[in-house]
């Protein structure tokens, strides 16, 4: 134990790194991306536009966004074997699964840009050869995102893949993708657009949650970012992490209507529910996020109209708000708590909402990672040290001399 700081079990407020990218104030329910407040990118900017904030650094100039914005669309297409690929998921396989296994498997395509092949130090030798790299493996990442994702939802419909289309925005080509109303009826509906890209936005980044930590942690080995995004959606997947928005309205099914609530909540104070969508290992007042989904929905909701859970929402949101145990634990809405009822109005299966986290949550991931790659001095693998409490030495005993 000599000299080793120990950290409360998972991380708990052990800080290991310094990062220029996203900053969070729990207790003032802040978030800045690269200083920008939330509250101003989610009205002013675009997922996209964000996306080259996040990554570079700085809002892109016209000519500079043209060229991301031109280059992520090229590369949203996939290579057409990958479809046969997809067509082995059983039909019902769980679509972050999918995702987590396409994005591993779409790695092995790109041997130009793979660490192992190229030399080890591809991704930090910062020339401008290898930065091109790093950017193309940005570029395929966001693009193929969205279409990974609509591929997913295809393979659960039993429906053929629907080649990215040209000319719509990023989150336009998204739904034109995956509209099940089938392409010859698309019409792209601006506020649905708007409305999943203000969503993209905000689930951007979020500094070192589970998944981005999973990213550089993967990352550290110089191992190609389509392994360490697939490593990052993997964990994005979990019901404490991305898997909380479906496990909200599966949440709000189970307690059906708003006078079910009281007793809800009587049982997550008894430990024996869980009040998925409150709650958050930084924010200890508000998630500054949740309140901009909440808007959004209302927008939503005049298009498709009311979810009948929303009362039920309402109702859970306002009996938590004023207990005492939320209150004395800091519990409040995170930004899960209401986005899956906009996803729902919007026609996605509940399964499928975490793959709605994944895909803009692409960009903070690659942030993260290509900070890490960059940082001077170079990468150092992430190999964290534990405290042994485990038995004493002691001699093996053959089987025989076994009780
Ligand atoms: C995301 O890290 C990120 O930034 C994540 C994220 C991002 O953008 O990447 O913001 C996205 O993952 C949001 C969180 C989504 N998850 C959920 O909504 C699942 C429900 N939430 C909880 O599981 C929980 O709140 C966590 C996992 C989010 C945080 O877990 P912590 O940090 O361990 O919780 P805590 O230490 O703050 O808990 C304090 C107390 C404890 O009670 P005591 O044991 O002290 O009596 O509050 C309790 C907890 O048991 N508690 C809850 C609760 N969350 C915490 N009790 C009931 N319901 C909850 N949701």
């Amino acid at each position: 134990e000599k000299g080793l700081r120990v950290s409360d079990k998972g991380f708990l407020n052990t800080a290991v790194l310094r990062s220029e990218i996203t900053f969070i104030d729990g207790d003032a329910g802040v978030l800045r991306y690269r200083g920008y407040p939330i509250e101003q990118l989610a009205v002013q900017s675009s997922h996209l536009e964000t996306a080259y904030l996040l990554i570079y650094g700085s809002l892109p100039s016209k000519a500079q966004f043209q060229v991301f914005h031109d280059e992520v669309m090229h590369h949203s297409v996939i290579h057409s074997d990958a479809e046969q690929f997809f067509r082995s998921f059983r039909y019902d396989a769980h679509p972050m699964a999918m995702m987590t296994t396409a994005l591993a498997y779409l790695g092995s395509y790109y041997s130009e840009a793979n660490p192992s092949l190229q030399g080890q130090n591809l991704f930090t030798r910062g020339d401008a050869a290898s930065l091109a790299i790093m950017d193309k493996q940005i570029y395929r990442l966001i693009g193929k995102a969205t279409t990974l994702a609509a591929m997913a939802y295809r393979v659960r419909q039993g429906r053929e893949f629907v080649t990215p289309p040209t000319g719509l925005s990023y989150t336009g080509s998204f739904l034109y993708q995956m509209d099940h109303l089938g392409q010859e009826n698309y019409a792209p509906n601006p506020v649905l657009e708007k409305a999943l890209d203000v969503l993209f936005l905000l689930h951007a980044d979020h500094e070192l949650n589970a998944s981005a930590t999973t990213v550089l942690q993967t990352g550290s080995s110089l191992v190609d970012p389509f392994s360490a995004v697939a490593a990052g959606c993997a964990s994005l997947y979990g019901p404490l992490h991305g898997g909380a928005n479906e496990a909200v309205i599966r949440m709000l099914i189970s307690i059906g209507k708003p006078e079910n609530v009281p007793a809800f909540i009587e049982a997550v104070k008894k430990r024996e529910k869980v009040l998925s969508g409150f709650g958050h290992r930084v924010y200890k007042t508000s998630d500054p996020r949740s309140f901009i989904v909440r808007k959004t929905a209302d927008e939503v909701f005049k298009i498709t109209g009311r979810d009948d859970l929303l009362d039920t929402a309402m109702a859970l949101h306002d009996a938590a708000m004023k207990d005492e145990y939320f209150i004395k634990r800091k519990l409040a809405p995170n930004v899960d708590f209401w986005s899956g009822l906009i996803y729902r109005a919007m026609g996605f299966p509940n399964d499928y909402f975490p793959v709605l986290f994944a895909v803009p949550r692409v960009v903070g991931w690659l942030a993260h990672w290509r900070q890490m790659m960059l940082q001077s001095g170079g990468v150092k693998i992430w190999r964290p040290r534990q405290i042994y409490v485990g038995p004493g030495k002691r001699d093996y005993v053959p089987v025989d001399e076994r009780i």
